[in-house]
């Protein structure tokens, strides 16, 4: 089969490396890929959301399916551009229609969708720029810290979390009015605030049926201790400790299920994979977000300890015979570290030689934002490069992958220490 990858990060270097395994593949694409993911596929320099482009990639290289890594080409309909081409209708690509991935295009869609169907998440109202009073009067009936949402995509920025209440009013304004996170900012979400610890909890759908995946904590600060600004992810760690049979059968039970259900209820198409963001409080699963993908770089931590084969777990999903397989996961711990360029989350450069990291062997290397320049892998975005590395203990993976941070070189080089500190 040939397959099609869309996106270029960590996520997509590692899904690239599992399909590339399969017996079952014979030609695999990524657009636009990166310097790792050429070596296990063929890199195609075509954007994500360039459905046209796509389109004429596909019908070239004969590709029979697509996969979709990122949200924001669901967001934008990447699934229904196939459905409505007489051309491309009948090649199946994995992760939702446009609908179903309002789910994460739209936070106050996502609270609807969990109060229609009885699934549990923080309190809320909502607000649009005609409302700004009746937001202010709704911050003063919280207790602090305010949770404000920005509705629309926002590149994981949108979401805002405030000890002070006159802050939190005045945050609310620029959002509302003067469009700070522009679109997606004109509607947020305000929220009451959730005290816990959290653990994401990743399902693989056929629309019928559907597998759960193993769990996985990702740690979005830039800091040690949780410090600093939000990233896309520092590192992740799967499975979660803590995530013991009782609380996970309350997660299938509460959320999981329901879900799926409401998914099949509300008529919203859905075959891929649902990261579901949830907040441990007092023993309870609450869910902070829906995501319509996977997560990056939780999936450098999911995938790998996925032992079935990709190219025929995605053939399930196209043919609605997910509940017909049998999921294997490697018993083992996977933890993974991110290496990032000097100035990120902020301004950073780009183009840094990356040295060292061909001389390790006994983790796995997936490139994020890398790319080859005249024969060097080069570093050409914020987040360069995960280590995975299994363990039987969390202690063990760890200590593998930071032996192995420790051989990489890039001028700016930064990474967090302390990945599983709080487990
Ligand atoms: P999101 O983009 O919805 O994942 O939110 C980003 C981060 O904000 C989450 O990973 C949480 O750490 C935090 N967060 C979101 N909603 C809440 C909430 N209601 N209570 C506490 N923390 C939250
Ligand atoms: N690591 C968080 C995300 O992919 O959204």
């Amino acid at each position: 089969m040939n397959i099609l990858i869309l996106g270029g990060g960590g996520r997509e270097h590692t899904l690239a490396w599992k399909l590339s395994q399969s017996p079952k593949l014979k030609k695999l694409f990524v657009a636009p890929g990166n310097a790792g993911t050429a070596v296990v596929a063929k890199n195609v320099p075509i954007g994500v959301n360039d459905f046209e482009k796509i389109k004429e990639l596909v019908l070239e290289e004969s590709v029979e399916m697509v996969v979709v890594g990122p949200e924001d080409p669901l967001v934008n309909g990447v699934h229904d551009f196939f459905l409505n081409d007489e051309a491309l209708a009948h090649i199946p690509v994995i992760g939702p229609q446009k609908a179903a991935a309002t789910l994460e295009g739209s936070k106050q869609f996502a609270k609807e969708f969990m109060m229609r169907h009885g699934i549990p998440t923080a309190g809320y109202s909502s607000f649009g720029p005609g409302d700004l009073e009746d937001g202010y009067a709704f911050l003063e009936t919280l207790p602090p810290p305010y949770v404000l949402k920005a509705d629309g995509l926002a590149a994981g920025k949108g979401v805002l979390i405030l000890d002070d209440l006159q802050e939190a009013k005045s945050e609310l304004k620029t959002m509302l009015i003067d469009g700070k996170f522009g679109e997606a900012g004109a509607r947020v979400v305000i929220e009451e605030f959730l005290d816990g610890i959290e653990l994401s909890v990743f399902v693989l759908t056929d629309g019928k049926g559907y597998l759960v995946l193993p769990t996985a904590k990702d740690y979005k600060r830039i800091g040690e201790g949780d410090s600093g600004l939000n990233t896309g992810g520092m590192g992740a760690i799967s499975p979660v400790p803590f995530a013991d049979k009782e609380f996970m059968d309350k997660i299938y039970q509460r959320v999981v299920k329901p879900t799926v259900e409401g998914l099949k209820i509300d008529k919203l198409p859905y075959k891929g994979f649902i990261f579901i963001g949830l907040i441990k409080v007092g023993g309870d699963p609450m869910v902070i977000e829906y995501n319509v993908r996977m997560g990056d770089p939780e999936t450098e931590v999911v995938i790998p300890r996925i032992q079935n084969d990709l190219v025929e777990l995605f053939q399930a999903v196209a043919d609605q015979t997910l509940d017909q397989i049998d999921l294997q996961i490697d018993p083992r711990t996977a933890a993974t570290v991110m290496m990032v360029s000097g100035g990120y989350p902020e301004a950073y450069g780009k183009g840094k030689a990356i040295e060292g990291f061909g001389q390790i062997g006994d983790s796995l290397v997936f490139h994020a934002g890398t790319q080859l320049r005249e024969g060097q892998v080069v570093t050409s975005g914020g987040r360069v490069m995960a280590i995975t590395s299994f363990g039987g203990t969390m202690e063990e993976a760890l200590k593998k992958s930071y032996a192995n941070v420790g051989k990489v070189r890039f001028e700016g080089m930064n990474y967090r220490k302390d990945i599983g500190f709080d487990l």
